[in-house]
């Protein structure tokens, strides 16, 4: 007899959270990003968490949601200002599961709350159909240098539905 998954839950970041997310962040690039990134890319970008002073202050200096799986951090998502998708990155363990579209819905209500009427992500190649999916438009393709290294992005934008609009308890 199969048992069911565990469900995910949303928490919000404490500074505490940080070396797991630094941990998260690394894996997801390492094992989720080779079909579109050079190893010497994936290397320059997880770095990016290589200081964990700075990078624990970005997460705190946004709006950033956790996802867990029975208590444990499996994911995390930042909303930048009222309408801009920092991050969003997924454990390769959890992946798959709709954490990452939970971390969004999330955001994206968040974002309306603090009354954005769209939503703006610098999605990296490997997330792009993700965001598709998400009714995301391509508006630009971006080179952006990270620690030395050239690496593409797109920016996408989607707009939102009044339905996230404050004052919904729906
Ligand atoms: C992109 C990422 C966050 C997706 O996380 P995830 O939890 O596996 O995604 P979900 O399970 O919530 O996927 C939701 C839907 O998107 C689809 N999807 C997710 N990743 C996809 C991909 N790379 N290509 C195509 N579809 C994808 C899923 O199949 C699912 O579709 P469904 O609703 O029909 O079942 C994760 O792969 C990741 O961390 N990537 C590396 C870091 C990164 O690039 N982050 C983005 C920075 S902008």
């Amino acid at each position: 007899m199969g048992q069911a998954l565990p469900k995910a839950a949303l928490r919000p970041f404490l500074a505490a959270d940080t070396p797991m997310l630094a941990a998260i962040f690394v894996a997801a690039i390492e094992q989720l990003t080779g079909d579109d990134y050079s190893e010497v890319q994936q290397e320059a970008w997880a770095a990016v968490a290589d200081d964990e002073e700075q990078f624990g202050k970005r997460l705190a200096s946004e709006l950033t949601l956790i996802a867990t799986l029975q208590n444990s951090p499996v994911g995390f998502a930042s909303l930048k200002g009222k309408d801009h998708i920092d991050m969003l990155y997924v454990h390769p363990g959890a992946a798959g599961q709709g954490v990452a579209a939970m971390l969004c819905d999330a955001l994206e209500k968040l974002a309306g709350a603090r009354g954005a009427t769209s939503l703006t992500v610098d999605a990296s190649d490997n997330a792009q159909p993700f965001f598709a999916k998400r009714g995301y438009t391509a508006k630009q393709r971006n080179s952006v240098t990270v620690n030395g290294e050239w690496l593409a992005n797109t920016t996408m934008q989607k707009t939102l539905s009044a339905g996230a609009a404050p004052g919904d308890r729906s």
